[in-house]
């Protein structure tokens, strides 16, 4: 009988090669924090998982770890008939909380440690927090659960200059002896802030996802913040604290932050090194942005276009064509890659006044049923208004429906098409759907 053996995996395209090394970099000598949450540790995916950091690291993006226990604190638990006060370092600490707690984190980091060195990875289980107990909240003394006051940034910035990764448990010890409970996802926040990271990766056991099962690809810090206090999303309270500390990193100047499900093959280098994620990235700055089309954009919008035009969705341009209208095109870009674009011509004499014309609208096809669409004819709606425009007409021969019921466009009749633009769409023989929206 042959042997059975794993199908290979697919040889990678040049072309993706391409797009991953444009972010090396981007990345290279920058901080990434990763949070692994406990109950990933020891499952299958775990060992790649690690591998993942080590493809990071080798390529000089100076990792820290951070880990939570969570999972091994309940199961420690109970074993030895312990009733946990507390699990995440959220809330109260008893003494037998703290002491379960400690020896979760002693087993793991020992386990992360070996496997870490397996790879051949110099890491150090790093004590970098000054810490002071959380005191009394809502009237409850939390007893053994810390507050982190202070990192020590630099002695963290020596081990990575050195090319060590420093590992840092939920644990911290006060000025006085104590140990203390904390917060895996707090820890990496803190840690995070303090060195300027340009990253925190919050590696989880599930991604978050809308009420539909689809991925959130994308959401704001204000967006982060808004779902994390609210009750009624039926997101695993271990992700709604994920998207606490995400606003709170992002809103001290942490660019972004991914919630990845570490339980998919290749998730973590999957966010990082693709356009489209496979996780959610939540951002501080203007990741996304509209901006006007530059001379240089128009290969690549030629080429994102190019299908669209053999299937007669868009009408086909020359580069000369776009050239000489640049001033009406738009490009929405993500990362600084162009995937999407909208035109927004003036027509003068309207017969219900002022009118604009959007067209040429495009989205990449890796980027379709994302919201971009729908972003760019807002936009193109907010330029039409604000050049004074009482309508938008777009001409359609494939898309009418997105057009009518994504975005209230009403079917029209050729004489709504101003006079000067009439005589072309009569010419073309496309017969498009004719769609006006009164901009109020
Ligand atoms: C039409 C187009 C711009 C939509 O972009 P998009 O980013 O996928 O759109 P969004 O993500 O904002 O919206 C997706 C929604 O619109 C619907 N939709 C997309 N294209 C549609 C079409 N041609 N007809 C009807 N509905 C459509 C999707 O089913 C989806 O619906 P859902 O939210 O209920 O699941 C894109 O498909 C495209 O580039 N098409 C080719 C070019 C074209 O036809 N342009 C319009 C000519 S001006």
């Amino acid at each position: 009988m042959a042997d059975s053996l794993p199908t290979p995996k697919p040889a990678p395209r040049f072309e993706d090669l391409r797009a991953i090394l444009r972010y090396v970099p981007q990345f290279r000598q920058r901080i990434f924090v990763i949070a692994i949450d406990g109950a990933l540790m020891g499952q299958n995916g775990f060992a790649s998982l690690l591998q993942d950091v080590a493809v990071l690291q080798s390529l000089n993006i100076e990792v820290v770890l951070v880990f939570g226990v969570r999972a091994q604190m309940r199961t420690l638990a109970g074993s030895r008939g312990v009733s946990l006060s507390n699990d995440d370092g959220m809330g109260r600490t008893d003494p037998a909380t703290l002491d379960v707690a400690i020896e979760a984190v002693t087993r793991q980091a020992s386990s992360l440690m070996a496997e870490l060195s397996a790879l051949e990875l110099p890491v150090v289980i790093a004590s970098a927090l000054s810490v002071h107990p959380a005191g009394v909240i809502d009237g409850i003394d939390q007893e053994n659960t810390g507050r982190i006051e202070r990192v020590d940034a630099d002695s963290l910035r020596a081990l990575l200059k050195a090319d060590i990764i420093p590992i840092l448990p939920p644990l911290g010890y006060d000025g006085r002896g104590a140990t203390l409970r904390l917060n895996s996802d707090a820890v990496a926040t803190e840690v995070a802030i303090a060195l300027g990271a340009t990253k925190v990766i919050f590696v989880s056991e599930a991604g978050l996802t809308q009420p539909d099962g689809r991925r959130m690809a994308q959401i704001s810090v204000a967006e982060a913040r808004e779902l994390a206090k609210r009750r009624d999303t039926g997101l695993d309270i271990n992700l709604l604290s994920k998207l606490r500390y995400a606003a709170v990193a992002c809103a001290e100047g942490v660019p972004r932050v991914h919630l990845v499900d570490g339980t998919q093959d290749e998730a973590l280098l999957s966010e990082l090194f693709s356009n489209e994620g496979v996780g959610t990235m939540v951002h501080a700055d203007d990741y996304q942005q509209i901006r006007r089309a530059r001379s240089s954009d128009i290969a690549p919008l030629l080429s994102m276009m190019q299908q669209s035009v053999e299937d007669a969705a868009l009408v086909p341009r020359t580069r000369e064509q776009i050239q000489a209208r640049i001033k009406d095109f738009f490009v929405l870009e993500t990362d600084g890659n162009p995937i999407g674009c909208v035109a927004v011509h003036l027509h003068e004499g309207g017969p219900s006044g002022r009118m604009a014309e959007l067209a040429c609208l495009c989205v990449r096809r890796s980027h379709k049923g994302m919201g971009y669409g729908r972003k760019l004819v807002a936009f193109a709606e907010e330029t039409a208004r604000q050049k004074g425009c009482t309508q938008l007409l777009a001409l359609s021969t494939q898309a009418p429906l997105f057009f009518q019921e994504k975005l209230g466009f009403q079917t029209s009749q050729p004489e709504a098409i101003p006079a000067n633009r009439r005589q072309a769409y009569e010419q073309s023989g496309r017969n498009s759907r004719i769609l006006i929206k009164a901009l109020a």
